[in-house]
């Protein structure tokens, strides 16, 4: 192995506690430590006994970050000693999912709307300014395919889905591993045949999901994610969430897996996903309530939905004739029929419908008032913080996708032309990016497999991961909320992301990423003050990336020159290269990455 230990103690004001921190100093662009098909153990080195302060033989020199429970103040400072690290208690730490936090709230929540599941960000003091340690025993992820079946306990160290849901396929325990067997709520056969099932009833029978112009899902409530996994096949990209609850941590096994998937709640608030952005909508037993509110849940689906999307609803309503199901059906079929939906198929417990674009329906039925059509200007709106709208859309653009996804990649999105984008604009973004990702695997010189969950934090119009596609990984497109709004043009080139504002963190997990992407991200920011500093940022991002994880930077020179001070502070190594931008100019562009360290 590429590396040593490095022990160091560092004692807390005036307690005997004496605390390690241990460093796995991965050596840096070395291929050697990546380099087997088995996953990494880091074991907890035998020389670690003791809470002896004195370094050990081969380490660099020491680091003296000292573990310490650290708020964010109002001007933010980095002691000499480095970032300070978290306890270790915080190793799951997401800032706003915190459940004792949401409690605090309820009395000002909606709750017959469900708010209490989505986002809440505490203020800026009581967030926390230190850097989340992984958990005990955690070891570098098992990487993709394999991750898919197996991945470690101690990375994600919950019982309580193997215990509820094992009957139901979902995971179960595997000696140090988590085996996940491809089951759910709904397919505990397993989700390639209820796959091969919807593509039945979507097509009579005669052709798969992928045949009947599925290439984009969003899954609600997803569990585990296995639908996603077993989508991935046909070729098909899903957008998988769930809330985060107690106690159930389905995003976290999700990402483990390298299943693309992040937190989030349908519930007051619109999904930060563009309009008709997806061909299919997918809820089995996913615990929303679509019948309640008048069907607003509905309206937002609808609203997601492309002209011919499916909406897939796999639960007792759709099938069981008993207790309240048959009015929670009838009310079903009262709200999709006011929006213009057919039901085309209704079999083996699953309902699925078709969202027609049909504009002469919709204008009748709002005669009718049995729906309100939405004002034309909302529709252009990024949908972040925007409140859920109780109206139907008129889609205007019906623009045919291209054939192929390749196709897609490479075409010219329409819907970026009403953005200002042109098409020669267009082009130079895909050629150059193509260039900078092939650079950008050289500079990083590790396996293809050892990347897998991949974050744009500032994705423009989608040319990263555009270059990326031939890879066996996924990238979370961010369009920043505060930027000109390309996720949609993003959605028609065949890619996924979600908008977001750096100025709160994440959904997500911490370590669960394995290359972050900032281009220019940090200089958007530069104008917003408080909660988006630069510091505040770079923290965020050593939450969510792994381990041995890689930030690629791209910034203006003071600000390059910034990150690359601040770098070892959060322990990042770091190295600089000299690369053109898209205007053939030279541009100095960082390769941060995270080491890997633990607390003992
Ligand atoms: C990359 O990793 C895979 C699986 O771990 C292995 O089969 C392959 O030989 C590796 N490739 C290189 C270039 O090291
Ligand atoms: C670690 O501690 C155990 C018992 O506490 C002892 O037997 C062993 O020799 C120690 N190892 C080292 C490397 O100090
Ligand atoms: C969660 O919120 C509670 C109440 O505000 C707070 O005491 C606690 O420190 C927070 N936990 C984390 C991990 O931020
Ligand atoms: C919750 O939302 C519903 C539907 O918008 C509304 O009728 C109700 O008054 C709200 N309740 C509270 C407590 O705000
Ligand atoms: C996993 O959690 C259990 C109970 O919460 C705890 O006893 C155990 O030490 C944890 N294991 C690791 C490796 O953290
Ligand atoms: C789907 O249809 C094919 C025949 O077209 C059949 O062989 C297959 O068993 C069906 N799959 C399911 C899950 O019903
Ligand atoms: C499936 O067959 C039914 C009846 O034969 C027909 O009404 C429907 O349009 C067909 N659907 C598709 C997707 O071909
Ligand atoms: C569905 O609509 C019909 C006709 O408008 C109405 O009679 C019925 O009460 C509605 N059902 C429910 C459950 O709302
Ligand atoms: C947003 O678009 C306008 C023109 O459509 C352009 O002038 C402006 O620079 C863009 N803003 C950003 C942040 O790219």
């Amino acid at each position: 192995m590429g590396g040593g230990y490095v022990l160091f103690g560092s004692a807390r004001s005036g307690q005997m506690i004496m605390v390690a921190l241990v460093l796995m100093v991965g050596s840096f662009y070395a291929g050697s430590i990546f380099g087997n098909n088995s996953p990494i153990y880091i074991s907890q080195p035998s020389s670690s006994n003791s809470s002896s302060s004195s370094p050990s033989q081969s380490g660099p020199s020491n680091f003296a970050n000292k573990i310490e429970l650290t708020y964010r103040r109002t001007s933010v400072s980095i002691p000499e000693s480095g970032v300070n690290v978290c306890p270790l208690k915080f190793n799951e730490y997401i800032p706003c999912h915190n459940v004792t936090y949401v409690q605090q709230l309820l009395p000002s929540l909606n709750l017959s709307r469900r708010e209490e599941l989505e986002r809440h960000c505490p203020p800026l003091e009581q967030r926390l300014f230190c850097l989340v340690p992984p958990p005990k025993d955690y070891k570098i992820p098992i990487r993709w395919p394999t991750s898919r079946d197996y991945v470690w306990r101690s990375n994600v160290n919950h019982t309580h889905l193997a215990e509820v849901k094992g009957g139901q396929n979902w995971v179960h325990e595997q000696g140090q591993l988590w085996w996940f067997p491809g089951g759910g709520t709904h397919f505990k056969h397993g989700a390639p045949e209820y796959i091969q099932r919807l593509g039945n009833m979507t097509t009579n029978e005669t052709g798969d999901l992928l045949s009947a112009g599925v290439e984009q899902v969003l899954d609600v409530g997803c569990g585990v994610a296995s639908f996603a996994a077993y989508l991935l096949p046909l070729g098909i990209k899903t957008m998988s969430f769930a809330p985060k609850d107690g106690h159930e941590n389905q995003i976290q096994f999700a990402l483990e897996r390298g299943i693309r998937a992040m937190i989030s709640a349908i519930a007051t608030k619109q999904m930060p996903y563009p309009a008709a952005s997806f061909d299919m909508v997918h809820c089995s037993r996913c615990r929303v309530d679509w019948h309640e509110n008048d069907g607003v849940l509905m309206k937002e689906v609808n609203r997601l939905l492309r002209p011919n999307g499916y909406f897939v609803y796999s639960a007792p309503p759709a099938y069981r004739k008993d207790k309240d199901f048959p009015v929670i059906w009838d009310k079903l079929v009262n709200l999709t029929s006011a929006m213009c939906w057919k039901l085309i198929s209704r079999k083996v417990q699953t309902a699925i419908w078709v969202k027609e674009d049909d504009e002469a329906c919709l204008r009748k039925n709002a005669e009718l008032e049995l729906i309100t059509i939405c004002d034309v200007e909302d529709v252009s709106k990024a949908s972040w913080k925007v409140p859920l709208r109780d109206c139907v859309d008129i889609s205007e653009n019906r623009q045919q996708k291209p054939s192929s996804l390749t196709d897609r990649l490479s075409s010219y999105p329409t819907s970026l032309r009403e953005k200002g984008i042109s098409e020669d604009e267009f082009t130079l973004d895909t050629n150059f990016w193509r260039e900078q990702v092939n650079q950008y695997w050289e500079l990083m010189n590790v396996n293809k497999t050892e990347v897998r969950n991949v974050m744009d934090t500032n994705a423009f119009i989608g040319g990263f991961a555009a270059a990326m596609n031939s890879y066996p990984l996924w990238v979370m497109n961010v369009v920043p909320a505060t930027m000109n709004d390309t996720l949609s043009g993003i959605y028609q080139r065949g890619l996924t992301g979600a908008y977001h504002d750096w100025c709160e963190p994440f959904s997500t997990y911490p370590r669960t990423y394995d290359l972050l992407h900032a281009d220019h991200l940090f200089t958007h920011y530069k104008i917003y003050g408080e909660g988006c500093l630069l510091e505040d940022i770079m923290l965020e991002m050593d939450r969510i990336i792994r381990p041995q994880g890689f930030i690629i930077i791209r910034d203006e020179e003071s600000i390059v020159s910034r990150v690359r001070d601040l770098a070892p502070k959060f322990l990042w190594e770091v190295e600089a290269h000299e690369l053109q931008d898209k205007y053939k100019k030279t541009e100095t562009v960082l390769f941060c990455r995270k080491k890997f360290w633990a607390i003992l």
